[in-house]
Protein backbone atom coordinates (compact mmCIF):
# COMPACT_ATOMS: atom_id res chain seq x y z
CA UNK A 1 0.00 0.00 0.00
CA UNK A 2 1.49 3.30 -1.58
CA UNK A 3 1.19 5.47 1.91
CA UNK A 4 3.41 8.69 2.26
CA UNK A 5 3.77 12.00 5.03
CA UNK A 6 0.73 14.16 4.92
CA UNK A 7 2.40 17.40 4.92
CA UNK A 8 4.61 15.92 1.96
CA UNK A 9 1.14 14.99 0.28
CA UNK A 10 -0.73 18.31 1.34
CA UNK A 11 2.69 20.20 -0.10
CA UNK A 12 2.45 18.33 -3.21
CA UNK A 13 -1.04 18.47 -4.00
CA UNK A 14 -1.40 21.89 -2.82
CA UNK A 15 1.94 23.34 -4.45
CA UNK A 16 2.79 24.01 -1.14
CA UNK A 17 6.22 24.62 0.50
CA UNK A 18 6.79 21.73 3.29
CA UNK A 19 6.89 24.28 6.06
CA UNK A 20 3.32 25.60 4.57
CA UNK A 21 1.67 22.46 4.41
CA UNK A 22 2.36 21.37 7.89
CA UNK A 23 0.73 24.99 9.05
CA UNK A 24 -1.87 24.60 7.58
CA UNK A 25 -2.20 20.74 8.72
CA UNK A 26 -1.33 21.91 12.30
CA UNK A 27 -4.13 24.77 12.28
CA UNK A 28 -6.71 22.22 11.06
CA UNK A 29 -7.19 23.01 7.88
CA UNK A 30 -6.68 19.79 6.14
CA UNK A 31 -9.00 17.26 5.87
CA UNK A 32 -8.00 13.70 4.90
CA UNK A 33 -10.70 11.21 3.32
CA UNK A 34 -13.31 13.81 5.24
CA UNK A 35 -11.16 13.82 8.97
CA UNK A 36 -9.44 16.59 9.87
CA UNK A 37 -5.73 15.54 10.49
CA UNK A 38 -3.24 17.98 12.50
CA UNK A 39 -0.16 15.25 12.68
CA UNK A 40 1.61 16.06 9.67
CA UNK A 41 3.87 13.17 9.71
CA UNK A 42 0.92 10.71 9.81
CA UNK A 43 1.09 8.38 7.28
CA UNK A 44 -2.11 8.43 4.92
CA UNK A 45 -3.03 6.43 1.37
CA UNK A 46 -1.46 8.24 -1.42
CA UNK A 47 -4.38 8.10 -3.05
CA UNK A 48 -6.13 9.39 0.08
CA UNK A 49 -9.00 12.41 -0.72
CA UNK A 50 -7.19 15.94 0.90
CA UNK A 51 -9.25 18.90 1.47
CA UNK A 52 -7.60 22.10 2.31
CA UNK A 53 -9.73 24.72 4.28
CA UNK A 54 -13.15 23.22 3.17
CA UNK A 55 -11.63 23.03 -0.94
CA UNK A 56 -11.05 19.73 -2.35
CA UNK A 57 -7.42 19.47 -3.73
CA UNK A 58 -7.22 16.02 -4.83
CA UNK A 59 -10.45 14.36 -6.02
CA UNK A 60 -10.78 10.14 -6.39
CA UNK A 61 -13.23 9.15 -8.99
CA UNK A 62 -14.74 6.78 -6.58
CA UNK A 63 -14.93 6.35 -2.66
CA UNK A 64 -15.07 2.59 -1.22
CA UNK A 65 -15.91 2.81 2.19
CA UNK A 66 -16.18 -0.23 4.67
CA UNK A 67 -19.38 0.71 6.93
CA UNK A 68 -19.68 -1.66 10.19
CA UNK A 69 -23.68 -1.09 10.15
CA UNK A 70 -25.28 -1.18 13.51
CA UNK A 71 -28.63 -2.78 13.75
CA UNK A 72 -31.67 -0.47 13.33
CA UNK A 73 -30.42 0.83 9.86
CA UNK A 74 -31.97 -0.16 6.47
CA UNK A 75 -29.39 -0.87 3.98
CA UNK A 76 -30.25 2.34 1.24
CA UNK A 77 -29.08 5.53 -0.16
CA UNK A 78 -31.94 7.47 1.54
CA UNK A 79 -35.51 6.72 3.19
CA UNK A 80 -38.17 9.41 4.07
CA UNK A 81 -39.17 8.34 7.43
CA UNK A 82 -36.04 5.63 8.76
CA UNK A 83 -32.54 6.14 8.87
CA UNK A 84 -30.42 4.75 6.40
CA UNK A 85 -26.43 3.29 6.40
CA UNK A 86 -25.06 5.89 4.23
CA UNK A 87 -26.46 8.74 6.83
CA UNK A 88 -23.72 7.82 8.86
CA UNK A 89 -21.18 9.52 6.49
CA UNK A 90 -23.63 11.92 4.37
CA UNK A 91 -22.20 14.96 6.46
CA UNK A 92 -18.50 13.91 5.94
CA UNK A 93 -19.13 13.04 2.39
CA UNK A 94 -21.38 15.85 0.84
CA UNK A 95 -20.45 15.44 -2.67
CA UNK A 96 -20.94 11.94 -2.84
CA UNK A 97 -23.84 10.16 -4.36
CA UNK A 98 -23.08 6.99 -2.40
CA UNK A 99 -25.15 3.80 -1.95
CA UNK A 100 -24.99 0.16 -0.63
CA UNK A 101 -23.56 -2.88 -2.44
CA UNK A 102 -25.48 -5.39 -1.51
CA UNK A 103 -28.05 -4.98 1.46
CA UNK A 104 -27.79 -6.32 5.03
CA UNK A 105 -31.48 -6.68 6.87
CA UNK A 106 -32.18 -3.93 8.81
CA UNK A 107 -31.70 -5.97 12.24
CA UNK A 108 -28.40 -7.43 10.79
CA UNK A 109 -25.42 -6.01 11.72
CA UNK A 110 -21.22 -5.64 9.79
CA UNK A 111 -19.82 -5.10 6.87
CA UNK A 112 -21.48 -2.93 4.22
CA UNK A 113 -19.94 -1.41 1.09
CA UNK A 114 -20.55 1.66 0.07
CA UNK A 115 -19.29 3.58 -2.74
CA UNK A 116 -20.03 5.52 -5.79
CA UNK A 117 -18.92 3.11 -8.14
CA UNK A 118 -21.30 1.85 -10.27
CA UNK A 119 -19.89 -1.16 -12.67
CA UNK A 120 -17.76 -2.31 -9.28
CA UNK A 121 -21.08 -2.74 -7.18
CA UNK A 122 -22.91 -4.14 -10.16
CA UNK A 123 -20.04 -6.81 -10.43
CA UNK A 124 -20.01 -7.74 -7.05
CA UNK A 125 -23.41 -8.56 -6.74
CA UNK A 126 -23.89 -10.22 -10.20
CA UNK A 127 -24.77 -13.78 -9.81
CA UNK A 128 -22.10 -15.39 -12.13
CA UNK A 129 -19.33 -13.72 -9.92
CA UNK A 130 -20.44 -15.61 -6.34
CA UNK A 131 -18.62 -13.26 -4.44
CA UNK A 132 -17.92 -14.91 -1.41
CA UNK A 133 -19.88 -13.32 1.77
CA UNK A 134 -19.20 -14.59 5.18
CA UNK A 135 -21.78 -14.62 8.32
CA UNK A 136 -21.23 -14.84 12.08
CA UNK A 137 -24.66 -16.10 13.00
CA UNK A 138 -26.61 -16.63 16.39
CA UNK A 139 -29.28 -19.27 16.47
CA UNK A 140 -32.38 -19.76 18.71
CA UNK A 141 -31.49 -23.47 19.04
CA UNK A 142 -28.07 -25.64 18.25
CA UNK A 143 -27.13 -26.04 15.03
CA UNK A 144 -26.92 -29.64 13.70
CA UNK A 145 -24.82 -31.67 11.26
CA UNK A 146 -28.39 -32.09 9.58
CA UNK A 147 -28.26 -28.34 8.60
CA UNK A 148 -23.90 -28.69 7.61
CA UNK A 149 -25.11 -31.60 5.19
CA UNK A 150 -28.56 -29.56 3.73
CA UNK A 151 -26.52 -26.11 3.48
CA UNK A 152 -23.75 -28.21 1.87
CA UNK A 153 -25.61 -29.74 -0.42
CA UNK A 154 -28.09 -26.32 -1.14
CA UNK A 155 -30.96 -25.98 0.97
CA UNK A 156 -34.18 -25.81 -0.82
CA UNK A 157 -36.68 -22.76 0.47
CA UNK A 158 -39.66 -23.09 1.46
CA UNK A 159 -40.89 -21.69 -2.35
CA UNK A 160 -38.98 -24.59 -3.92
CA UNK A 161 -35.97 -22.15 -5.05
CA UNK A 162 -32.75 -23.84 -4.40
CA UNK A 163 -30.21 -22.24 -2.79
CA UNK A 164 -25.91 -22.93 -4.08
CA UNK A 165 -24.15 -24.90 -1.85
CA UNK A 166 -22.93 -22.70 0.90
CA UNK A 167 -20.75 -23.02 4.01
CA UNK A 168 -21.57 -24.03 7.74
CA UNK A 169 -19.20 -24.18 10.76
CA UNK A 170 -20.40 -24.61 14.52
CA UNK A 171 -18.51 -23.21 16.94
CA UNK A 172 -17.61 -26.16 19.42
CA UNK A 173 -17.74 -23.98 22.55
CA UNK A 174 -21.76 -22.77 21.93
CA UNK A 175 -23.31 -24.64 18.77
CA UNK A 176 -26.00 -21.70 18.95
CA UNK A 177 -23.36 -19.82 17.18
CA UNK A 178 -22.07 -20.44 13.21
CA UNK A 179 -20.19 -19.76 10.67
CA UNK A 180 -22.13 -19.24 7.46
CA UNK A 181 -20.42 -18.58 3.76
CA UNK A 182 -22.94 -17.94 1.30
CA UNK A 183 -21.88 -17.10 -2.35
CA UNK A 184 -25.24 -15.47 -3.52
CA UNK A 185 -27.33 -13.00 -2.16
CA UNK A 186 -31.25 -13.80 -2.03
CA UNK A 187 -33.65 -11.93 0.40
CA UNK A 188 -33.76 -13.28 3.93
CA UNK A 189 -31.57 -16.26 2.65
CA UNK A 190 -29.91 -17.04 5.78
CA UNK A 191 -32.85 -16.79 7.95
CA UNK A 192 -34.82 -18.70 4.84
CA UNK A 193 -32.12 -21.12 4.99
CA UNK A 194 -32.20 -22.10 9.20
CA UNK A 195 -35.84 -21.27 8.94
CA UNK A 196 -35.80 -24.64 6.71
CA UNK A 197 -34.30 -26.70 9.87
CA UNK A 198 -37.17 -24.81 12.22
CA UNK A 199 -34.43 -22.50 13.39
CA UNK A 200 -35.02 -18.86 13.78
CA UNK A 201 -31.81 -16.32 13.40
CA UNK A 202 -31.13 -14.19 16.66
CA UNK A 203 -28.40 -12.12 15.27
CA UNK A 204 -26.45 -12.05 12.09
CA UNK A 205 -23.56 -10.30 11.42
CA UNK A 206 -21.03 -10.00 8.36
CA UNK A 207 -18.17 -10.38 8.63
CA UNK A 208 -15.86 -10.43 5.20
CA UNK A 209 -17.10 -9.91 1.20
CA UNK A 210 -15.06 -11.05 -1.49
CA UNK A 211 -12.24 -11.93 1.07
CA UNK A 212 -11.95 -8.55 2.40
CA UNK A 213 -12.64 -8.93 6.43
CA UNK A 214 -14.14 -6.18 8.68
CA UNK A 215 -11.96 -4.03 10.33
CA UNK A 216 -12.63 -5.11 14.30
CA UNK A 217 -11.80 -1.72 15.06
CA UNK A 218 -14.43 0.24 13.37
CA UNK A 219 -17.35 -0.27 15.79
CA UNK A 220 -20.88 -0.39 15.23
CA UNK A 221 -21.43 2.65 12.77
CA UNK A 222 -17.69 3.47 12.01
CA UNK A 223 -16.27 3.62 8.71
CA UNK A 224 -12.90 4.07 6.80
CA UNK A 225 -12.22 4.30 2.81
CA UNK A 226 -10.86 0.78 1.63
CA UNK A 227 -7.06 0.44 1.48
CA UNK A 228 -5.53 -0.15 -1.73
CA UNK A 229 -4.65 -3.71 -1.64
CA UNK A 230 -8.65 -4.28 -0.25
CA UNK A 231 -9.85 -2.66 -3.40
CA UNK A 232 -7.95 -5.01 -5.08
CA UNK A 233 -8.91 -7.81 -3.49
CA UNK A 234 -12.95 -6.85 -3.84
CA UNK A 235 -12.16 -6.15 -7.80
CA UNK A 236 -10.36 -9.24 -8.37
CA UNK A 237 -13.83 -11.06 -6.53
CA UNK A 238 -15.57 -9.56 -8.58
CA UNK A 239 -14.09 -10.49 -11.81
CA UNK A 240 -12.98 -6.88 -12.64
CA UNK A 241 -9.13 -5.71 -13.36
CA UNK A 242 -7.28 -5.01 -10.55
N1 LIG B 1 -29.23 -13.30 5.12
C1 LIG B 1 -30.24 -12.83 5.88
O1 LIG B 1 -31.19 -13.53 6.18
N2 LIG B 1 -30.17 -11.54 6.28
C2 LIG B 1 -29.13 -10.71 5.99
O2 LIG B 1 -29.12 -9.55 6.42
C3 LIG B 1 -28.10 -11.24 5.20
C4 LIG B 1 -28.14 -12.54 4.77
Amino acid sequence: MAQIRLDKLVAQAAGLPRSGARREILAGRVAVDGRICRQPDQKVEQQAELSLGGGLLRWQEHLYLMVDKPAGLLSASRDASRATVVDLVREQYPRRELFPAGRLDRDSTGFVLLTDDGPLAHALLAPKHHVEKVYKVTLDCPATNEMVQGFSEGVTLADGERMRPAGLVIDPADPTRVTVTLHQGVYHQIKRMFGVFGAGVCALRRVAIGGVQLDPALGPGGSRPLTAPELALLRGAAGMEK
